[in-house]
């Protein structure tokens, strides 16, 4: 990785991670120079029609604003007139171009990152001034986009809208974005994206749990590894006046058996590998049509290598490997090899690997996790 990435303009990535990262919003002209888009409006439109698409359909009339969610009628996409705009999340799933293009994030540690949203809109389309609750890299394909922002306090909405629109957006800043620039944005930071022509944007945007659902998750994790002692007992029960009343004695024999509860900084990391590791429900995964034997396999490795199925998310920590949500503890050797695929989503033909390295990724290969590379991509 570039001390300065053509990607942050003239900053270093310390610059940009002190002075803006989840701070205040940043443009950059020409970002990615020679950005001409990954899909065509007519390929994302296509994405937005499959089955398991996770897109959007937002309309914008006098009545108000309209959203429908995926997948879509070809036929009726065809027939879309006016301010429309369709997005589709998680085009990085599906499209290995997508899947190289948030390699230049790779800044940004992979346990942060959420996906590749593509949008394309018509002349006047958008999705209306709104914030996020997370970091967005707002990368401009084909055509223009006017984006305004705010940084204003006042987050309230238009009460009863299909999506989030802010109800007294202030425009503080604007700018018309073309093929190549970029507009970072930190969570909460009010924003209103309108097309001025034909006009696809890509959104790489990052994850920021809410502590209530990392804290909830986590105790789902630990019920499965408690471990307390003892079974309730009163031998020096006392006469009670209501025998309806939970007694103290019992609330703090009680108490003092819970408080036996206890976790480490290994089973946060290991409950934060797993979590973030997991698919989103829609994601599934195909087992290869007709798997080589393992000793094929192996040599296979060691010919062409491997890549991770453009849909897993691969995690590492201490000496355990997380990898679509389930976990590894593995050896030095092999984990630093596992740690080398997570980091760059491919492993070469000539990696050094250990038996258990090896068996570990014939396992995931039969679970449809990692592909042998140069074979054709789905
Ligand atoms: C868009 O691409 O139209 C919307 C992206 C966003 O506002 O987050
Ligand atoms: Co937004």
């Amino acid at each position: 990785m570039k001390n300065k990435p053509a990607l942050l303009g003239g900053l270093t990535i310390k610059e940009f991670l002190c002075d803006y990262w989840q701070k205040k919003p940043l443009l950059i002209r020409q970002a990615v120079p020679g950005f001409k888009g990954l899909l065509t409006p007519q390929q994302l439109i296509e994405l937005s029609c499959m089955e398991d698409a996770q897109a959007r359909l937002v309309k914008q009339s006098r009545g108000g604003w309209q959203l429908a969610h995926g997948p879509f009628d070809p036929d009726e996409m065809a027939k879309l007139r006016g301010k429309w705009t369709v997005l589709v999340q998680g085009v990085n799933h599906v499209l290995p171009e997508a899947a190289e293009l948030l390699k230049r994030f790779d800044f940004i540690p992979h346990a942060r990152l959420d996906d590749l949203m593509v949008s394309y809109a018509p002349k006047g389309g958008g999705v209306g001034p709104h914030f996020d609750a997370y970091d967005v890299f707002l990368l401009q394909g084909v055509g223009h986009r006017r984006w305004q922002i705010s940084t204003q306090d006042d987050r309230s909405l238009i009460p009863d809208a299909p999506l989030r629109i802010l109800q007294n957006f202030h425009v503080e800043q604007e700018w018309i974005l073309e093929a190549g620039d970029m507009l970072y944005l930190p969570p909460h930071c009010g924003h209103n994206g309108i097309a001025e022509d034909d006009c696809m944007t890509y959104s790489i945007g990052f994850r920021t749990p809410a502590y209530q659902e990392l804290g909830e998750q986590f105790l789902v994790y630990l019920q499965d590894r408690i471990c307390i002692d003892g079974v309730y007992a009163d031998p020096d029960l006392k006469t009670q006046t209501h025998p309806s009343e939970i007694g103290s004695d019992m609330l703090h024999q009680v108490g003092r058996a819970i408080r036996q509860v206890r976790w480490d900084d290994e089973d946060v990391a290991n409950f934060l590998g797993s979590y973030l590791s997991e698919p989103k429900p829609h994601i599934y995964f195909d087992a290869p049509a007709k798997p080589l034997p393992r000793a094929r396999f192996e040599q296979a490795l060691q010919t062409r290598g491997i890549a991770l199925d453009l849909k897993t998310q691969m995690l590492c920590r201490g000496s355990t490997v997380f990898i679509n949500g389930d976990s590894y503890p593995v050896g030095k050797g092999s984990y630093r090899a596992l740690r080398e695929l997570a980091d760059k989503r491919q492993l070469s033909a000539a990696a050094k690997l250990t038996h258990e390295a090896v068996e570990l990724l014939y396992e995931f290969y039969l679970d449809g996790y990692i592909e042998l590379a140069s074979s054709k991509r789905r």
